[in-house]
């Protein structure tokens, strides 16, 4: 594997966005630290040194650009299933965090550069809270988000997890792209899903819906029932759970 390591580094995110077109697909960055680690919509997110799993993988699916979105519930699905072979249970919250207790402990951020129906690349971002204490984690996120060594309540060997989920993710996308099949990652998002079941508000831009999750189908879309029973597919969106 091609794997390129760095001490500190801005962002993996947007290293492996400089050098996508001169790589190979499956090449991997990873970082003890990020300066200016990426969330979605923006977001900061906290990367300190040592504690944690900051990852990009490059990835150059022949697929429609349509069909990107898939491949975060990929990510999410490996991620569940390294922990779980390391005997830690959690759960993924579609499309793209993973959390242990009801707690955020992982964040995928996919990114695409793609032109005239080609996907030129695909950066599929994961940060992991895999060894961060309490005090690194700042007062107004203690609610929604931890780390597996605070719940835990011992060390995680990073390098096992960071190399089970390469493993997981490899057979997982092989499956994605020879036998165009998710439906294992489907299964592995449904019968582990912090959502379906659940009263959920979404969020898109200054949009809020209420309903409750149902499903996830085939396709990877959230089925939800609305309020006054009509039941729609959402394809993205910020999800959160009512009560
Ligand atoms: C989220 O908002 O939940 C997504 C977080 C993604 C964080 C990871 S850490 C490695 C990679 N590089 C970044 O700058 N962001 C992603």
């Amino acid at each position: 594997r091609n794997i390129y390591y760095f001490n500190s580094i801005n962002s993996t995110n947007r290293k492996a966005k400089e050098i996508a077109f001169g790589e190979k697909e499956g090449t991997v960055l990873v970082a003890e630290q990020q300066e200016e680690g990426k969330g979605r919509l923006g977001r900061h997110w906290i990367s300190p040194k040592g504690k944690g799993i900051w990852m990009s993988i490059i990835l150059k699916p022949k697929v429609d650009p349509m069909k990107v979105a898939k491949i975060t519930l990929l990510g999410a699905a490996a991620v569940y299933k390294a922990l779980s072979n390391m005997n830690i249970k959690s759960q993924i919250k579609w499309p793209n965090d993973v959390l242990i207790d009801g707690k955020k402990i992982c964040g995928i951020l996919t990114e695409m550069s793609a032109e005239l129906n080609m996907i030129n690349y695909v950066i599929m971002g994961i940060g992991i809270n895999v060894n961060l204490d309490e005090s690194d984690i700042p007062e107004e996120l203690k609610d929604k988000a931890t780390s597996i060594k605070i719940i835990e309540d011992k060390e995680i060997d990073r390098k096992e997890l960071f190399t089970n989920i390469l493993n997981e993710f490899e057979k997982i996308y092989k499956d994605f792209i020879d036998r165009d099949s998710i439906s294992e990652a489907i299964d592995i998002c449904k019968a582990n899903s912090a959502l379906i079941g659940k009263d959920i508000r979404i969020i898109r831009g200054d949009e809020v819906r209420v309903g409750k999750a149902l499903d996830i189908n085939e396709e990877g879309h959230l089925v939800v029932e609305f309020d006054g029973g009509i039941v729609e597919n959402i394809y993205s969106g910020e999800i959160s759970i009512r009560g």
